[in-house]
C-alpha cells in the first residue's frame, strides 16, 4: 500500500486544481471569526469587517468574516464525491464591542452556508475543551444577572454531500471491512461528547507553531478520519495549519491534500516527514494494546467472545472487526517539495500476533495481562 500526499501554500478559495467528485472526506479547523487572533487575516486594512469592527458592528463584523468563508465551503462542495463526508471544527467567540458582551455563534452561521450549499447535516459532536482557568467564568460573578456560563466546549460539524455512499465492488468491501474500528472505540469516538481527547504525539510537537497556528489534538482528526473514510481515499484540509491532518491521513492509511495561505507553516508541516513513520507506530500499537486491555477486562467479567480477528487472532466483539488491520507506514520519501509518498507494511504488528489466541483459549489471563501492561506502559510515551 502507498498513500500521496500534497501540500499547497495558497488561499483554499483558489483549489480549481483539485478536480470535481475527486475527494472523499474534508476535515479543517478555519480560522474561527470574531476570536481576535484571527483579525490580522479577517479584518485586513480596508477590509469590510475592519470596517465595521471600526464602527462597532459586531454583527456586521461576524458576518463580514464568514462571507470570506462562504467560498471555500462552496468548493468543498464541489470537489467532494457523493455520499463524501464534512466535519468541521469550530468554537463560537465571545467578544465585547461597544460595551456590549456577546456570543457569535460561528458553528450556527457555517452550519447554514454549508447547507445552503447543498450538504445535509448529522449529528454533531460537542468537544468539551474543559479548563481550569480562573477566568473561565465571565462577567459579574455572583451577582445576579450580568454573570455568563462558561465556553468550555466546540463543535464538530458532520456533513454529507448527497445520500449514504455505497460499496458495491468486492475489492472495496474488503478495503472498508478492513478499516473497520475497534467496537469499543466506536462507542467512544461515535458518541455526541467527547470528553477524552488526548493530545499530539511528542514526536509531532511543534508546540510553539501549535500555539500560534491554534492547532487541534492529533487525536480529533486521527479519529474523523478513522469514522468517515476507509484506506486508500483522500482526505482534503483547506486550512492545513501544522500539517496535523496530513500526520493523521498517513497514520490512517489515506491519502491527503492541504492547503496552508501562511508559509511560515512549512517548517511544521516539513517535521512531519521526520517523525510521522515513529509516531503512527506507538499510536497503532497504543491502539492494539488498548484492545488488548478491553479483551483481558472482559475476560475477566467470564464474557464468551463470538470472534476472533483474522490477522492478529485476538477476540473481537463484533464480525465487522474480523478483518481489522492497522499498517504500519514503513518508508516516507518526499519527491518534491510539498509532497510525500509513504509505503506501508501489509503485515499485523509480530508483537500483538504471537500466542494470543492460544492464551485467550486456554483463560491464561495472567499472561495476558502482562504481556499487555508491558505493551501498554511500553508504548505510553506519548
Ligand atoms: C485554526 S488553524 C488550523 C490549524 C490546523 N488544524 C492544525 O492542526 O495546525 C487555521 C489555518 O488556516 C490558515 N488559513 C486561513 N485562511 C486561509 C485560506 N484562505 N487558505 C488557506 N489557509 C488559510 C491559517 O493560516 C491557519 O494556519
Amino acid at each position: 500500500m502507498r498513500t500521496y500526499h500534497t501540500v499547497i501554500y495558497s488561499d483554499s478559495k483558489n483549489i480549481e486544481a483539485i478536480p470535481s467528485k475527486s475527494v472523499d472526506l474534508m476535515v479543517t479547523s478555519p480560522p474561527y471569526p470574531m476570536i481576535e487572533m484571527w483579525d490580522e487575516m479577517f479584518a485586513q486594512p480596508g477590509s469590510s469587517a475592519e470596517a465595521a469592527l471600526k464602527n462597532g458592528d459586531g454583527f456586521k463584523a461576524f458576518e463580514s468574516m464568514h462571507e470570506m468563508l462562504d467560498p471555500i465551503w462552496k468548493e468543498v462542495y464541489r470537489v467532494l464525491k457523493l455520499g463524501g463526508f464534512v466535519c468541521i471544527n469550530i468554537g463560537d467567540a465571545t467578544r465585547t464591542i461597544n460595551n456590549n458582551f456577546v456570543l457569535y455563534p460561528n458553528h450556527m452561521r457555517i452550519l447554514k452556508s454549508t447547507l445552503e450549499r447543498g450538504f445535509s447535516a448529522l449529528p454533531c459532536i460537542l468537544w468539551r475543551k474543559q479548563t481550569n482557568a480562573p477566568n473561565k467564568f465571565m462577567g459579574s460573578g455572583m451577582l445576579p444577572s450580568g454573570a455568563y456560563v462558561t465556553l468550555e466546549h466546540e463543535y464538530i460539524l458532520i456533513l454529507r454531500k448527497g445520500p449514504k455512499r455505497e460499496f458495491k465492488k468486492e475489492k472495496d468491501k474488503k478495503i472498508r471491512r478492513e478499516s473497520a474500528i475497534f467496537w469499543e472505540e466506536r462507542n467512544r469516538w461515535f458518541s455526541d461528547v467527547w470528553f477524552d481527547v488526548k493530545g499530539t504525539p511528542q514526536a509531532l510537537n511543534n508546540e510553539d507553531a501549535r500555539i500560534r497556528s491554534a492547532a487541534f489534538p492529533f487525536e480529533v482528526v486521527y479519529r474523523l478520519i478513522n469514522m468517515y473514510s476507509t484506506k486508500g481515499d483522500t482526505v482534503l484540509d483547506p486550512f492545513l495549519g501544522t500539517g496535523t491532518t496530513t500526520a493523521a491521513a498517513i497514520t490512517s492509511g489515506r491519502n491527503s491534500i492541504g492547503y496552508e495561505i501562511d508559509p511560515a507553516m512549512e517548517n511544521s508541516v516539513d517535521r512531519i516527514k521526520d517523525a510521522v513513520v515513529d509516531s503512527s507506530k506507538q499510536i497503532i500499537r497504543k491502539r492494539l494494546a488498548k484492545h488488548m486491555e478491553f479483551v483481558v477486562d472482559r475476560l475477566k467479567t467470564n464474557y464468551m467472545f463470538k470472534y476472533e480477528n483474522k490477522y492478529y487472532g485476538f477476540p473481537v466483539m463484533t464480525a465487522q472487526e474480523k478483518e481489522l488491520i492497522l499498517n504500519d507506514p514503513v518508508n516516507i520519501t518526499r519527491p518534491d517539495a510539498g509532497m510525500f509518498e509513504v509505503d506501508y507494511s501489509d503485515k499485523p504488528q509480530p508483537e500483538f500476533c504471537k500466542n494470543w489466541p492460544s492464551e485467550f483459549k486456554e483463560q491464561n489471563l495472567d499472561a495476558v495481562c502482562q504481556n499487555v501492561s508491558h505493551a501498554v506502559t511500553a508504548k505510553d510515551s506519548f
